[in-house]
């Protein structure tokens, strides 16, 4: 069975590390992230955009995808399917299909209709059991067409948004979707230092791809319990992808085969998620 994803990460919360939250675009995706997770005896919560959820056939279809993907491989360790930047239609579309974790991003909208928009979805979500991620501060850089200038969330926004009842809460803290680019500033800590102690609840970071090891750590430590990696999975799937065919393997007998052609990149994101769940330090957290 599916959780949702608040019991796991304020189990982090309280112990010092943080889960990771990976992005889901196929059956690949959904099956290597699992294996992962279950290899490395961690609970884990595979994500999905709204942009994947339309490629992949409808929240149904992921939903379904996961739960049935979950169940074949048994596996044992807690796993959350949430929906990652959900439009207020999106988190409700995902709360009616069986989704068990959504995130509001009202980060676009005023204040007010904000924190009004995300009480609602804390309301529905809630008499279902699924948690709820609400943000404020938009996250730098692009994901599924929405930008942001990845401006610093203000503590007292962080403060209204958690009192509306939010399980955990994304804040930009100077993070940026995809690749940072070389002249990065690099986390804000008295900034997330600040926002962590006026709200007292598991904290997101979004654009976990490329952070490094000793910024991961210390975000970890002043609350940051889940972080959010999508690119980085992307460009190791692609990586190893694109050597297979560059050496030729695609030609040889039946390596056109796509359960061949897409065995090495899907091998390759089961590699990149331990590395990550290694560097969250929630290896052996499940039991
Ligand atoms: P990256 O693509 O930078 O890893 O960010 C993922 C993310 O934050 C998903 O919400």
């Amino acid at each position: 069975m599916l959780v949702n994803a608040k019991e796991m990460l304020d189990k982090a919360y309280e112990n010092g590390y943080a889960i990771g939250h990976f992005n889901t675009n196929n059956l690949e995706w959904t099956k290597a992230i699992l294996k992962a997770a279950e290899e490395k005896n961690t609970a884990v919560i595979i994500a999905a955009s709204e942009g994947a959820i339309k490629y992949m056939g409808g929240f149904e279809v992921v939903a379904n995808l996961v739960k049935n993907m979950h169940d074949a491989m048994e596996i044992t360790v807690p796993v959350a399917i949430h929906l990652d930047h959900g439009s207020y239609e999106g988190a409700k579309s995902a709360i009616a299909a069986g989704f068990t974790s959504v995130m509001f991003d009202g980060s676009s909208f005023p204040l007010e209709e904000n924190l009004e928009k995300t009480r609602e979805i804390v309301e529905l979500a809630h008499s279902k059991n699924i948690s709820v991620e609400g943000e404020v501060g938009g996250i730098g850089g692009e994901e599924d067409g929405v930008t942001s200038a990845g401006e610093l969330a203000d503590v007292n926004e962080c403060k209204e948004l958690a009192a509306c009842g939010i399980d955990f809460l994304a804040a930009g803290i100077g993070n940026i979707h995809g690749v940072y680019p070389a002249d990065w500033q690099g986390l804000n800590f008295e900034r997330l230092n600040e926002i962590s102690e006026a709200v007292n609840m598991p904290i997101v970071l979004h654009g976990g791809t490329g952070i490094p090891d000793d910024q991961i750590k210390k975000a970890i430590s002043l609350g940051v319990s889940k972080i959010n990696v999508n690119t980085e999975c992307q460009l190791a799937f692609a990586e190893a992808t694109r050597k297979y065919i560059e050496e030729g393997k695609d030609q040889k007998g039946k390596g056109f085969d796509p359960r061949k052609l897409l065995a090495d990149g899907t091998s390759a994101i089961v590699s990149k998620v331990e590395e990550k769940i290694d560097m969250f330090g929630s290896e052996n957290s499940a039991k």
